[in-house]
């Protein structure tokens, strides 16, 4: 079995890149390792405080951040922070050459009830930007240069690009190393699984009404197949089982709160999970285009999210024009 070092090897990643990968990976590694204690760590729970979305961080998101923080910042090739976490980005060193954008935990609300979460991140140039500047972190998913996930599940798996394909990873626990387990990850084509909250139905627009209720229809409506739905509330979950036997994962537009463009973030969810679902041959699109040609205007703006089986993604598309 080939360790993830080897892999970086032999796709001549830059050796400065790698450093800044291995940083997220030395982090994630303490995160599984807290994650497995679960209730004898102490650390489930709702902290006191609340993020700049407002919303409750867990006592694991602010955990998880700070270790993640710690590790990149005592990288010299990192200028720079950005985090789901913190409301602004944090100056790691200033002549660094890569910014690290990350949402620390994943579906956190999975917590609680020992269910899959994950650590989702970007990289991208810095440019010789200034780090302490959100201006310099605003580039579209495309300007990534390493995109992936590490998700904490029976077992904890790296899934990461480098813009040379997607390669699939799994935690020895023994050894304390990720080796290769799947090279080459590709999404199917085609799919009969799809993956949305349902319970919000009544606050979105049209075209998903529309292209839902076609998909309940199964082989008795347009689409002319049965399906199955699956609703892990975690995208890293989602996003792992669609590169492991495809589906499509949604979480459009709706009017529950009309300021929100969306719940998930453009910068640390939608355009590192669409590079990972790009170089697997899929397709992750927002109903103006391809979520990574967005020109971001802020590092927590939010964004509508289609993504998966490129052909399934492809209809669901056509539906919103309707
Ligand atoms: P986070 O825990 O980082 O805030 O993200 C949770 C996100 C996403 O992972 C998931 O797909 C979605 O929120 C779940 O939303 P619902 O609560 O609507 O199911
Ligand atoms: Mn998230
Ligand atoms: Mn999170």
């Amino acid at each position: 079995m080939q360790t993830v070092e080897q892999i970086f090897e032999q796709n001549k990643t830059p050796a400065s890149l790698v450093s800044a990968i291995q940083a997220v990976l030395t982090a994630s590694k303490d995160i599984t390792h807290l994650l497995q204690k679960g209730a004898m760590a102490g650390v489930l729970g709702s902290a006191e405080a609340e993020n700049v979305q407002g919303e409750t961080q867990k006592k694991l998101d602010v955990i998880s951040n700070d270790l993640l923080k710690d590790t990149l910042k005592a990288c010299p090739v990192v200028a720079g922070i950005a985090s789901e976490e913190e409301d602004l980005p944090v100056v790691a060193n200033n002549d660094g050459e890569y910014l690290v954008i990350f949402d620390p935990l994943d579906g956190s609300s999975n917590i609680d009830i020992n269910v899959t979460v994950g650590t989702i991140f970007s990289i991208l140039p810095s440019n010789g930007g200034d780090p302490a500047e959100e201006a310099t972190y605003l580039q579209s998913g495309r300007k990534q240069l390493a995109a992936g996930y590490v998700l904490y599940g029976p077992s904890t798996m790296l899934v990461m690009t480098t813009g040379q394909g997607v390669d699939v990873f799994t935690l020895d626990p023994s050894s304390n190393e990720f080796y290769l387990t799947e090279q080459q990850a590709q999404i199917t084509a085609s799919t009969q699984e799809f993956a949305i909250n349902m319970s919000n139905q009544r606050f979105w627009a049209e075209g998903v009404q529309n292209y839902v209720a076609d998909l309940l229809q199964g082989e008795e409506g347009p689409l002319g197949k049965r399906y199955n739905m699956r609703w892990v509330a975690a995208m890293v979950a989602e996003v792992h089982r669609i590169i492991t036997r495809g589906g499509i994962f949604m979480y459009p537009w709706d009017n529950r709160d009309v300021k929100k463009p969306g719940k998930l973030r453009l910068m640390y969810e939608g355009n590192p999970m669409s590079m990972l679902v790009e170089q697997a041959g899929g397709l992750s699109m927002t109903p103006d285009g391809h979520i990574m040609d967005i020109e971001p205007e802020l590092i927590h703006q939010r964004v509508p999210v289609f993504l998966g089986s490129k052909e399934e993604v492809e209809v669901a598309m056509s539906y919103q024009n309707k």
